[in-house]
């Protein structure tokens, strides 16, 4: 969980700086698409770099979801006849990542078929990231749903970060406050870098 958590991390924090390009104009932004489809080449074929990106990424994310699947299937087990008391099972972080967990691999199939096949994109222009970006965040439910997501997304990386470090035992008493601070940070980070991007859109800051 941990492990795969990060190379996720890692890859949305490179998402989120790319995606401000937006705010350099359709030529950047179009140009850097254009431009990670030509990474490696010649020894790469064309979009080779993307192609296995993407088989990381999904290698990651099954690697991720099978591992939350098998731990709250322990959580269960370790307790199988339940609370006398009518106290809750799981605590307020644990309910936290497993529904930011579900909501965000949601919105992930909804930002594939908005920006990358863009099935349900209002625009549709394949090779104008740009434009299409505008469009689907000029309508009220994808604005909305972008804006939704990414406070999602900070709770589950703040939590998340937080939850790695121990699993990997990185934690002691003096490093708890830097981690913690790093929890923190990166998850304020991200949410704002992502959702700086539909803000932008539907105030018309960019368009
Ligand atoms: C405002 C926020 C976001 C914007 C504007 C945005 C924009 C984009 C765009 C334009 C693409 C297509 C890139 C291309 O084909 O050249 C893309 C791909 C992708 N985005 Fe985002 N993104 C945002 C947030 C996120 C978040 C929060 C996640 C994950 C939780 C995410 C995950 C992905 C993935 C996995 C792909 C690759 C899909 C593929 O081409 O196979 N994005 N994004």
């Amino acid at each position: 969980m941990a492990v795969s958590g990060l190379v996720l991390l890692a890859y949305l924090v490179a998402h989120m700086l790319g995606n401000l390009k937006v705010f350099l104009g359709a030529g950047e932004l179009n140009g850097y698409a254009a431009w990670l489809r030509t990474v490696g080449q010649p020894f790469l074929g064309y979009a080779w770099f993307l192609w296995l990106a993407r088989l990381v990424l999904l290698a990651a994310v099954l690697v991720h979801a099978v591992a939350a699947y098998q731990l709250s299937r322990r959580d269960l087990a370790a307790r199988p006849v339940g609370y006398r008391h009518r106290r809750r099972r799981a605590s307020y972080a644990t309910r936290t990542m497993r529904w930011g967990g579900v909501i965000l691999a949601l919105f992930v199939v909804w930002h594939i078929l908005d920006l990358t096949t863009l099935t349900v994109n209002p625009r549709a222009e394949a090779g104008h990231p740009y434009q299409n970006i505008v469009a689907s965040f000029s309508t009220w439910y994808g604005g909305g749903i972008y804006c939704l997501a990414m406070l999602a997304l900070g709770l589950h990386v703040r939590h998340g970060f937080w939850s790695a470090a121990q699993t990997l035992g990185l934690n002691n008493p003096r490093r708890d406050r830097v981690l913690k601070f790093t929890a923190n940070g990166l998850a304020l980070l991200l949410t704002a870098g992502f959702l700086s991007v539909p803000i932008a859109v539907m105030t018309g800051v960019v368009r």
